[in-house]
């Protein structure tokens, strides 16, 4: 037996009546695959756990992925370290190499959340390829529309758990305790690009890349647009709708 294999006898029952329950309710689920866009702070990173939850699909947002490699130092982190610091994007070879493998994960069976990516219209070009060849294709593309005015509260009062990726806000989402995760007690912090002049630059880089790739989509007809300046629960409801 391979030593990370799992003992089931030494899993507790309530852990797996709930794993069950989830696949069987998973099993009812129709497959998705989405695109999450919008500008920094629109929301996406909010509304993706919830959408996972209730479609059963892998949540993959490449600048969580990108600053865990940076974190970790490894090349790829080190390559992208200085675009990230600066609020520009890293190039796209790097990030396509980085969803083509995560999409074959097998938490990505009935689909997935694209949260971030693509964003440029050279990176949806190169998903689409890569779909293509695996005869499916993107059924939605959810566009966070906001105005930039909103954003910069939301971006300079973010806080976050690293590790979950739980995300809070001072005003808008505060935690129980100031500066710490309501789960597990751990310290939150801040995103070192969550400053009010490196927003301006990852605004800059939105606007002229990545809206672009939402006209892109357009053409296909699969893009919705969300209104993402409405508080978190009436967005979600409005994700619901489309998705219904
Ligand atoms: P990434 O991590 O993707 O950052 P981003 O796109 O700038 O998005 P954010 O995570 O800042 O915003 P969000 O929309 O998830 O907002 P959230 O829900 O947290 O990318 C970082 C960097 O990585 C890039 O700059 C680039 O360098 C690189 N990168 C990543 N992908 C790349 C790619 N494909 N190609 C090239 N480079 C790439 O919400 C923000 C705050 O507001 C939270 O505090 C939240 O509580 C609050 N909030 C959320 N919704 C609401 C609401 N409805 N009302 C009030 N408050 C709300």
């Amino acid at each position: 037996m391979a030593s990370s294999s799992v003992n089931l006898e030494d899993v507790p029952s309530e852990s797996l009546m709930s794993e069950l329950l989830r696949r069987m309710k998973c099993a009812t689920k129709p497959d998705k695959r989405l695109i999450l866009i919008g500008p920094p702070g629109s929301g996406k990173g909010t509304q993706s756990p919830i959408i996972k939850d209730e479609y059963c699909l892998c949540h993959l947002a490449t600048g969580d992925m990108l600053r865990a490699a940076v974190a970790a130092k490894t090349p790829l982190g080190l390559q992208a370290k200085e675009a990230m610091d600066k609020g520009g994007l890293v190039s796209d070879d790097l990030v396509v190499g980085i969803i083509d493998e995560a999409i074959k994960n097998p938490s990505c069976q009935k689909g997935f959340i694209l949260d971030g990516f693509p964003r440029t219209v050279g990176q949806a070009e190169k998903l689409d390829e890569m779909l293509g060849k695996q005869g499916v294709k993107i059924d939605k593309v959810l566009d966070f529309a906001i105005d930039d005015a909103i954003l910069e509260e939301r971006i300079t009062g973010r806080w976050i758990h690293p590790s979950s990726g739980r995300t809070y806000h001072t005003k808008f989402a505060p935690p129980k305790v100031p500066g710490v995760d309501d789960v597990t007690g751990e310290p939150l912090i801040q995103r070192k690009d969550d400053t009010a002049a490196v927003l301006k630059s990852r605004l800059e880089a939105f606007h002229k890349q990545t809206e672009p790739v939402i006209e892109y989509y357009s053409k296909k007809g699969v893009v919705a647009k969300l209104h993402a300046e409405k508080p978190p629960k009436e967005v979600t409801e409005e994700v619901k709708k489309v998705l219904s």
